[in-house]
């Protein structure tokens, strides 16, 4: 069976997160072009190549500290998913400014000689031996051709071919990428320049990066460690239904995964924490409109069967509720995803005996919003 491709379904935020890529960009090559003029003289042609092949560099460079430093951030601090939404883009956007400065590079210091441009970079300098004359290009070049798999893997087509879990692991390869890149900079800079500066800028982004992961990953660590009360039968104890705030969850760690119980106005839902789209947290996302929208991408799920509404084709998993003494119970075996769950602790409507949810697997009061 083939996967339907459907093209970027543009939207505002998307446009503005493009623009502002876009103005960033371009700002960065304003300043170092000002920068250079200011500090040096004016510059030939080969020498203006040179200029734009290091402005392009670098700002490839501080792209991808800026894209690794976001999924962390957002860990840290939910006012930085905004600038997760669309992190897809920014990577594209990075590899676009890489393969400019590779292209460069290659033009201005590969293609003069009797040498293949390609070959010159692989094989043309044979000196390992020593950092000082050691072919930093190759690093730099590797980098690229995994930052190309990368942007051409990045559209939501190749997370429906590949599976979400799959997908992830090859996006791993941006920190290959980044670890070949330290390579590629630092041995460059040790032979270009030895600029002390520039050196120093790479270990504190590299620094900075390893210090927002270890600390996010102690946080997660930390959620998971919070055990939850288990009653004889194995069900875990959630808390009161009041206690959840209304069209919010509360997450349980589960055994074999987190869970997001969720209060809505049917009722209490428990559905996988786990974003069927790219493994957003759905637990730190909010139930508008009837269905829960992760805070990630905007993809949608009804609360009580963990199926997302027509046309998307995504599901979660659901799990089973009861109520004992006024407090939450949550089994911790899923359902299949997209299966229906009557919604526990169902709210009754004052001064009547019906109560006020309709029917579990009933469309939501209003229309869905549109997944991305
Ligand atoms: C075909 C691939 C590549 C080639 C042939 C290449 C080549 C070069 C060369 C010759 C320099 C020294 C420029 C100079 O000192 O004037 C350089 C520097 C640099 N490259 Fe690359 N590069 C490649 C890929 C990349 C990629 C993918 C990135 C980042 C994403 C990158 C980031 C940098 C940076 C940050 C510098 C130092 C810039 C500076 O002087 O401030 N390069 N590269």
């Amino acid at each position: 069976m083939s996967l339907p491709y459907r093209p970027i379904q543009w939207n505002e935020s998307k446009v503005l997160y493009d623009a502002v890529i876009a103005a960033g960009i371009i700002g960065y090559l304003l300043v170092f072009a000002a920068v250079s003029l200011a500090t040096g003289p004016r510059p030939d042609l080969p020498e203006a190549g040179a200029l734009l092949t290091r402005a392009s560099g670098s700002l490839a460079i501080l792209m991808l500290h800026a894209l690794l430093a976001i999924g962390p951030l957002s860990r840290l601090h939910p006012g930085f998913i905004v600038l997760l939404a669309n992190r897809r883009h920014l990577g594209v956007a990075t590899f676009l400014i890489a393969g400019t400065h590779g292209a460069l590079a290659t033009v201005l210091y590969h293609s003069s000689g009797a040498m293949n441009p390609l070959a010159s970079i692989l094989i043309g300098n044979g000196q390992v031996l020593s950092p000082y004359e050691f072919p930093f290009e190759v690093f730099g070049f590797a980098a690229l051709l995994i930052l190309a798999v990368l942007a051409a893997t990045s559209h939501d087509f190749w997370i429906a071919c590949l599976g979400l879990a799959r997908w992830k692991r090859l996006h791993m390869l941006a920190y290959l990428a980044y670890v070949l890149l330290l390579m590629h900079t630092g041995l460059g800079t040790l032979q270009s320049s030895g600029n002390p500066i520039r050196a120093l800028l790479l270990a504190v982004g590299a620094a900075l990066l390893i210090w927002l992961h270890w600390k996010a990953a102690r946080i997660e660590r930390a959620k998971d460690a919070e055990i939850h009360q288990t009653d004889v039968d194995g069900w875990l104890r959630v808390c009161r239904a009041e206690e959840i705030p209304e069209n919010r969850a509360v997450i349980v760690n589960a055994p074999t995964e987190r869970v997001a119980v969720f209060r809505h106005w049917q009722g209490v839902s428990a559905i996988s924490n786990v974003c069927a789209h790219q493994g957003g947290p759905l637990g730190e996302g909010v139930v508008e409109a009837g269905c829960v929208r992760c805070p990630w991408h905007g993809a949608l799920y009804f609360p009580h069967t963990g199926a997302s509404p027509p046309p998307y084709p995504k599901a979660v998993a659901t799990f089973n509720l009861r109520v004992v003494d006024g407090v939450l119970y949550l089994h911790p075996t899923p359902n299949p995803p997209g299966t229906a769950v009557e919604p526990a602790a169902r709210p009754v409507r004052r001064g009547s005996a019906r109560p006020a949810a309709t029917a579990p697997g009933s469309q939501p009061a209003s229309g869905p919003k549109e997944g991305s």
